[in-house]
C-alpha cells in the first residue's frame, strides 16, 4: 500500500509508516502542495492513505478523482480543510491530532496575550531599530494581566488549558461553550453568553473550530462590545474573526490590542494590520514545538495505520 505525505514532517511518524512496510512518498517541497501535485502523487490505486496538512483541501472533487484513497490523517487538530461529510459518504476515514498540541498552542495564546498586553512587539521593534533613547516614565505603558478577567471563546482542550494557565495569574475566567465544562467548573469559571463575555473580559481568547457557524463570529459589532482596554487573541482559525473589521478596532483604539497567530487568508494578511503597533502577529506557530510536532507526526501515522487496517484510529473523526 502507498501512503502520501503532502509535505516533510518530523521523521518519527514517517518511520512508523515505513516500518509497517508501506511505500511512503513524502512530497519534497517545504510549501503547501498544489492540487495537481496531490493528484499526481495519489494516481496509483495503491495510494490509499494520505497524511495531509491544514493547507491541503480534501473535498468532493478530490475524492471523486481519487476513489482509491481510504484514509486521511490530518496533521492538525483543526480539520476545516477536509469535507468530512463527503469523506463519510464515501467511507473515507479521517483523523486529526488533538491533545498532543494543546499545551504548545495554549503557550502561544499566552505569548500573544503577554506581548499584546505589555506592548512587547512594539518595544522590541524600538530596541532593534535603534530608536530607544533610554528608560522613560511614560514609555510603553501596557495593561496589567494579574487578577484581570479572561474570556475564553470555546472551552475545548486548548481553551481550557489557556484558562488553567490564567489561574496562575489569579484571573477570573468567563467562557462561552455549547455546554458546561467540568474542567472549567473546577477552576471556578463562569459560563456566559458571548455578549456578556465581550463586555466583561479584559482578555478575549478564541478557541473555537472554524465551521459555518463560527465564521466571522467576531465582527464589527462584537469588537465594539469589547472594552476599550481589552485585548483580543486568536490562535484558532483566522476566518473566525472578520479581519477587515479587526483592522479598525486597534487602529481606532476601540480595543487596546490584538494578538494573532492565524489569518483569514493565510499566508496573506490584511495590509492594514502591518501598520498597527498594537497588533502582535505570529506566523501560525501554535503547535510549533519540537515535542508537539513529533507527537503530531506519530499520532497521524498511528491513526493512518489503524484506519488502513480497518480499525478505529485513536483520534479518528469519521
Ligand atoms: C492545528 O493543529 O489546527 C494548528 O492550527 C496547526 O498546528
Amino acid at each position: 500500500m502507498k501512503i502520501v505525505i503532502t509535505r516533510p514532517i518530523p521523521e518519527a511518524g514517517i518511520e512508523m509508516l515505513k516500518q509497517a512496510d508501506h511505500e511512503v512518498l513524502v512530497l519534497p517541497h517545504d510549501r503547501p502542495c498544489t492540487r495537481e501535485e496531490l493528484l499526481a502523487a495519489t494516481t496509483s490505486p495503491s495510494a490509499q492513505g494520505v497524511l495531509t496538512m491544514l493547507t491541503d483541501k480534501i473535498d468532493e472533487n478530490f475524492l471523486q478523482q481519487r476513489p482509491g484513497v481510504k484514509a486521511i490523517a490530518n496533521y492538525a487538530v483543526g480539520y476545516n480543510n477536509i469535507d468530512t461529510a463527503a469523506c463519510q459518504a464515501r467511507n473515507v476515514c479521517v483523523s486529526n491530532t488533538p491533545d498532543v498540541l494543546t499545551d504548545a498552542t495554549a503557550e502561544v495564546a499566552w505569548t500573544l496575550l503577554m506581548m499584546a498586553a505589555r506592548r512587547a512587539g512594539e518595544g522590541e521593534r524600538m530596541v532593534r531599530d535603534n530608536k530607544w533613547s533610554g528608560w522613560g516614565p511614560m514609555q510603553l505603558q501596557g495593561m496589567s494581566v494579574l487578577g484581570q478577567t479572561i474570556g475564553i471563546i470555546g472551552a475545548g482542550r486548548i481553551g481550557t488549558r489557556v484558562a488553567q494557565m490564567g489561574k496562575g495569574f489569579g484571573m477570573r475566567v468567563l467562557y462561552v461553550h455549547r455546554r458546561e465544562n467540568e474542567a472549567m467548573a473546577q477552576l471556578g469559571a463562569q459560563r456566559v453568553e458571548l455578549q456578556e463575555l465581550l463586555k466583561e473580559a479584559d482578555f478575549v481568547s478564541i478557541h473555537v473550530p472554524l465551521t459555518a457557524d463560527t465564521r466571522h463570529l467576531i465582527g464589527p459589532k462584537e469588537l465594539h462590545t469589547m472594552k476599550k482596554t481589552a485585548v483580543l487573541i486568536n490562535t484558532a482559525r483566522g476566518p473566525v474573526v472578520d479581519e477587515a473589521a479587526l483592522v479598525e478596532a486597534p487602529k481606532n483604539k476601540t480595543i487596546f490590542a490584538a494578538g494573532l497567530d492565524v489569518y483569514e487568508e493565510e499566508p496573506k494578511i490584511h495590509p492594514g494590520l502591518f501598520a498597527l503597533e498594537n497588533v502582535v502577529m505570529l506566523p501560525h506557530i501554535g503547535s510549533a514545538t519540537v515535542r508537539a510536532r513529533n507527537e503530531m507526526s506519530q499520532l497521524a501515522a498511528a491513526n493512518l495505520l489503524a484506519m488502513l487496517r480497518g480499525q478505529r484510529g485513536k483520534t479518528q473523526i469519521v
